[in-house]
């Protein structure tokens, strides 16, 4: 087991007071995370008093200690699962020799940037949901959206971490970078297009934790494989965490379905109610199941074949795949030629990423397949748009799919938009559903039901965040 310290400036349990000069660097960077934290985290409510679940050790009962935490002073730390002796590399070119503890040459400007890559959606995440605290539906809503704030702040960290440790001036020089770039900045924009785009309304920010935090799961577990050892051990505990913030999606979405599903019960229209329609909701899931596709990268990937081929990043959950070098046979994916769809065979390297997000998609799936239990008895029935629909990366991208998948003219698809897209009445819409805070204790937005239980076995009118500010 490692041990843990953390009674240093770091928390950590990567026995950071053994390496004096790494410790320096990192307490040299603590200061300009922390006046990033607080020019670029959440707007206001930085003196509050929230609930919030601070990681102090990697194991079952460790890594989720709640207390009432003000978030300048959250103990941001620097954890990585243990080390497993003999670990091997699973896949790829270099399958079964020993894994790496240090960046190989010849692998480290790739290496570099699948982490800083990584590392900065972490803080662009967060710039992005910035000014949702002012139109929180609830306390429960509010403090888990902080929740995931912080800890995406701590993901940075994680990242960090490696860079400064393993990659020299380089890595102190993009660590700093991290710090600089800004959501939506038109001079120095976070590196993803999709993490430029700020977050408007908490339908959108819910609908990114179900969907684009769960790119991140599968991003975070083909990284949880790579033969160099500390960055998966790293994306390991990541995991953990970031399952909380599929869950505040899944469930906040599940919670207005419910809400919506009484009105239309009852009889009521839920427009009428200060409510969302399930086909308001269905345009939704279209946009940001389809953005968080283009996450993924090309369906047929030289890029992808690369990292899978030197072992630095392979498919989640690669023991369960009975052949690990991928190089024998051909696998069959859609291209599009000429305006046309067709089926193509490729090396099976070459559709790594496919296989990737076609997981994913099944996970999503499951997501849906929740909220559709909701609402069987309305005979409602929630899809995933097809992977060609509204893409912007890819081979589908720029071309007119409708829903379903069914090539359609650009003039159709022009007409049709507004059913199958937020539109922007839709937009205007919901933000005008909250255009201010829901604080009471136990209160909650009219689209949006109370949650079956509160936060570590608290009950659902607990106060999660107590403001000490007018
Ligand atoms: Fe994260
Ligand atoms: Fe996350």
């Amino acid at each position: 087991m490692s041990t843990i310290d953390l009674e240093g400036k770091i928390p950590n349990n990567v026995d950071l007071s053994a390496d004096k000069r790494l410790r320096r660097a990192l307490e040299q960077w603590q200061p300009a995370f922390l006046d990033w934290w607080r020019t670029m985290g959440p707007e206001r409510f930085q003196a509050d008093d929230v609930y919030l679940r601070t990681a102090v050790s990697v194991d079952a009962d460790g890594w989720a200690h709640f207390g009432m935490v003000k978030m300048p002073d959250y103990r941001w730390g620097i954890f990585l699962t243990d080390r497993e002796d003999n670990r091997t590399i699973g896949f790829g070119d270099h399958f079964g020799k020993p894994v790496w503890q240090d960046v190989p040459g010849e692998h480290r400007n790739a290496l570099r940037r699948l982490i800083v890559t990584q590392g900065d959606t972490e803080p662009a995440s967060v710039e992005q949901q910035r000014r949702l605290g002012a139109t929180c539906p609830s306390l429960y809503d509010l403090r888990n959206l902080f929740q995931v704030n912080v800890e995406e702040g701590r993901h940075l960290w994680a990242m960090v971490y490696l860079l400064h440790t393993y990659f020299g001036r380089d890595g102190r020089e993009e660590a700093e970078a991290l710090l600089q770039r800004r959501s939506g900045d038109p001079d120095k924009p976070r590196i993803l297009q999709a993490f430029n785009e700020p977050m408007q309304d908490w339908l959108s920010f819910l609908m990114f934790t179900t969907f684009t935090d769960r790119d991140g799961k599968y991003q975070l577990l083909a990284l949880a494989e790579s033969a160099f050892d500390p960055l998966a051990r790293t994306c390991r505990f990541m995991l953990t965490e970031e399952a909380h913030h599929m869950f505040v999606g899944q469930t906040g979405v599940a919670r207005i379905i419910q809400r919506t599903a009484e009105l239309v019960r009852a009889g009521k229209d839920p427009e009428r109610e200060g409510a969302l329609s399930f086909a308001l909701l269905q345009r939704y899931i279209n946009y940001w199941y389809s953005v968080s596709l283009d996450l993924f990268g090309a369906e047929v990937s030289t890029n992808g074949a690369g990292y899978f081929g030197s072992g630095l990043k392979g498919r989640p959950k690669e023991g369960r795949y009975a052949d690990h070098l991928v190089l024998d046979g051909a696998t069959l994916v859609e291209q599009m030629e000429n305006g046309l769809l067709v089926q193509r065979e490729v090396a099976p390297r070459l559709a790594v990423n496919l296989e990737v997000r076609n997981a994913y998609a099944a996970d999503c799936q499951n997501a849906l397949d929740k909220w559709n239990k909701l609402v069987e008895d309305l005979g409602v029935v929630f899809r995933l748009p097809s992977d060609r629909f509204h893409r912007a990366v890819g081979t589908f991208a720029g071309h007119p799919f409708d829903p379903n998948g069914q090539l359609i003219g650009a003039d159709e698809l022009n007409r049709r938009t507004a059913d199958w897209l937020p539109s922007a009445a839709d937009r205007a819409y919901v933000q005008s559903l909250m255009t201010r805070p829901v604080t009471g204790p136990g209160q909650f937005a009219s689209w949006i039901a109370p949650p079956a239980r509160g936060i570590d076995g608290k009950p659902v009118d607990f106060t999660y965040v107590r403001f000490n500010q007018a």
